[in-house]
């Protein structure tokens, strides 16, 4: 059993990472009737959410992988609220840069490996051509300079790390797009979306299916962890505009009662507190080459979302 620690419990991609975890720890996990079980590996997870240990406090941190003692530590925690980081810079650094500089002390001094999850908002967005993870990095705001401090930090820090950088995550809980547009659907007949901003929609469980199979493959072999330590970026496969991913979704949403009209709209057009990227399309490859893991297109896992909703509802 490795043993894994989890801040971030109640977020897009922590939820997910338990629903992931939760089915490898062993009694009934990945078996058929009349079969043996899967030779799959399994974990002792220990997830915490806000309550768990404030991550605006590093003793907390300090004091909560002491407990745990764990051989992994996964980071879905972090400060997202990109608009309101703007007025509150303090506090989003302290979660998106002072927490994980904690996490990889710890890691560090305990031998630890830590994944982490960052964000294309490190890059200010003027590139035409999918981002790799060498690229110039610019954020534009207090959001992306914070999570950039968090990379920094880490690997800063010196410990096994593993950064998997996303982009524009949504999933079937939280605030996020889909659930906006989900919603929306019911209240208007028309909607103005942003249609040039170009990006890569990323479902929050294609991101916890990646960490798991980059675990399965690496968490029990510390050796390698050094070499395979780093920046990968892990998005959907392919991009659209935030105008195209509604599209698609009012296109792929079963059982919708009614479809709103959407209009293109410039960025200029929805002004709000933080910049945002025009171009936030990240090259995957190193993610493939060092471990063989490509996420799914963006449009079949919209799909695959939308019938786990469904079947959820
Ligand atoms: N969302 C996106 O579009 C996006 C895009 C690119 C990269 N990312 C990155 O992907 C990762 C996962 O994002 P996500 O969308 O899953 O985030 P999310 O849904 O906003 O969840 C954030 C999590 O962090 C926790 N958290 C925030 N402040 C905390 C504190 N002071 N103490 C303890 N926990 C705290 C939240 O707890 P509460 O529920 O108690 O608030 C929540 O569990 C993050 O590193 C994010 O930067 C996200």
């Amino acid at each position: 059993m490795t043993r894994v620690l989890l801040f971030g419990r109640s977020g897009q991609v922590g939820g997910e990472l338990v629903r992931q975890f939760g089915q490898r720890t062993g009694a009934g996990a990945a078996t058929v009737a009349g079969t043996p079980p899967l030779p799959q590996p399994a974990y002792e997870l220990n997830a915490l959410d806000r309550a768990g240990c404030d991550l605006s406090d590093p003793d907390a941190v300090h004091a909560a992988i002491a407990r745990a003692k764990p051989q992994v530590i996964v980071n879905a925690a972090a400060w997202t609220a990109v608009d309101r980081a703007e007025a509150e810079p303090d506090a989003c650094h302290r979660i998106n840069a002072g927490a994980p500089a904690a996490m990889a002390a710890a890691a560090r001094d305990s031998g630890a490996l830590l994944v982490h999850y960052s964000t294309d908002y490190v890059f200010d967005g003027s590139a035409r051509r999918p981002y790799r993870e060498d690229d110039p990095v610019a954020p534009l705001g207090v959001y992306g300079r914070s999570k950039l401090a968090g990379e920094q930090a880490i690997a800063a820090s010196g410990c096994a790390a593993v950064i998997l950088r996303t982009s524009w995550v949504y999933g079937l809980t939280g605030q996020n797009f889909l659930r906006t547009m989900l919603r929306l659907a019911g209240e208007r007949e028309e909607l103005g979306v942003v249609d040039d901003q170009q990006g890569s929609p990323t479902w929050s469980r294609s991101i916890a299916r990646a960490t798991l199979q980059l675990l399965d493959a690496h968490a029990t072999d510390p050796a390698a962890w050094p070499g395979l330590s780093g920046l990968y970026h892990a998005t959907a496969s392919g991009s659209t505009t935030w105008f195209g991913f509604a599209s698609a979704i009012f296109e792929l949403a079963p059982g919708l009662a009614r479809r709103p009209r959407l209009r293109p709209l410039a960025t200029a057009d929805y002004p709000l507190p933080a910049p945002r990227p025009a171009w936030s399309v990240l090259h995957c490859g190193r993610l493939q080459e060092r471990f063989g893991i490509t996420l799914p297109g963006w449009r079949d896992a919209l799909s695959e979302c939308l019938a786990a909703n469904t079947a959820n509802s």
